[in-house]
């Protein structure tokens, strides 16, 4: 009965995503950084001015991807590093992204479509949906990873459960962190990691996380993003292999004493990231190319 109960949530988490609370903290912090004009924009593509626009539908693809209509989404949510962790890391995108896309390609995609303007109402919608997500989605560590599956295939013990890695940077290690993963636990999150950003621990580093990032040029961009992140694989998530990990009694507390502060660095990297981003589809492709109607 319990091995069946743990089973079960093992699965039902063990899918390639930062979490519902990890998605909808980095929408909330996103939301704090898009200009009034691209929030706008974003609340009428999406038809919800309420204030969860971002946070509401930012693990839409997840739940798409568990469909059978939405099944050919699957290997957008990764880029497959075939490096050699915790030796070499690195990206490829040209190695690494399979004919079926990636991540990478996927916010290339999506970012042209989200600023279109030719599209319908639905497909610019499923385009912004899809890109709030998979900006999330890169800033994953092993999401940006092909060794085991990202992880998925890499047993570990944590807080009394029999999960895997990949899960556990995606989901349980956020939760016991905030404990829970409602909305308004992520919004709280959110107010935290701003502050953090604001005036604190990720002051001085904001700027470098969107050094050179650029609309015209997306696929360069979310190549830097991917290997910015995938970098952690070989001095933070396995510095000393898997086998290390697979044979601790428990993840906690050292391991994710050691871990979690570069857990909420990604959040919040990946929410400022992506208002900044936003910002750039509003203002260079969507003002721009007069699109866009005040709604
Ligand atoms: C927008 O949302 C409202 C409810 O908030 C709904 O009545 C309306 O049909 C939606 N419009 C579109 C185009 O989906
Ligand atoms: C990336 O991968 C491609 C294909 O395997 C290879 O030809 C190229 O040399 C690689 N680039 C770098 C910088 O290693
Ligand atoms: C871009 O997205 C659209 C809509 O989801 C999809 O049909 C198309 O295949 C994608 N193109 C690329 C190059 O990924
Ligand atoms: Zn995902």
């Amino acid at each position: 009965m319990s091995s069946y109960v743990l089973l079960g949530l093992a699965t039902l988490h063990g899918v390639h995503a930062w979490g519902v609370l990890g998605h909808a903290t980095i929408a909330y912090i996103a939301q704090n950084y898009v200009t009034a004009e691209t929030a706008s924009w974003a609340q009428g593509v999406l038809n919800d001015t309420s204030s969860s626009y971002l946070a509401s539908i930012a693990s839409f693809a997840d739940q798409f991807r568990a469909t059978a209509a939405g099944a050919w989404s699957a290997p957008l949510h990764f880029i497959d590093a075939e490096d050699n962790p915790p030796t070499t890391c690195n990206v490829n995108f040209t190695r690494d992204c399979g004919t079926a896309g990636c991540v990478v390609s996927a916010i290339a995609n999506y970012t042209q479509r989200s600023g279109d303007g030719r599209l319908t109402a639905a497909n610019t919608a499923e385009a912004l949906k899809f890109l709030v997500h998979f900006v999330g989605d890169v800033t994953q560590p092993l999401h940006d990873e092909a060794f085991e599956l990202g992880g998925n295939d890499i047993p570990v013990h944590f807080m009394g459960f029999n999960d895997n890695l990949h899960s556990d940077w995606d989901t349980f290690m956020p939760e016991e962190l905030i404990g829970g993963s409602s909305l308004a636990d992520a919004q709280s999150w959110a107010n935290t990691l701003i502050a953090e950003i604001d005036s604190g621990t990720f002051e001085s580093q904001k700027a470098s996380w969107i050094a050179g990032d650029n609309t015209a040029n997306a696929l360069t961009t979310a190549t830097r993003w991917a290997s910015d992140a995938n970098a952690f694989v070989c001095t933070v998530v396995m510095p000393q292999g898997a086998a290390a990990l697979t044979a601790m009694p428990d993840l906690f507390p050292t391991y994710y004493n050691a871990v979690i502060g570069t857990i909420e660095l990604q959040i919040a990297k990946g929410g400022y990231r992506l208002g900044n981003w936003l910002n750039m589809v509003f203002e260079k492709e969507v003002a721009r190319e007069g699109h866009w109607r005040r709604v």
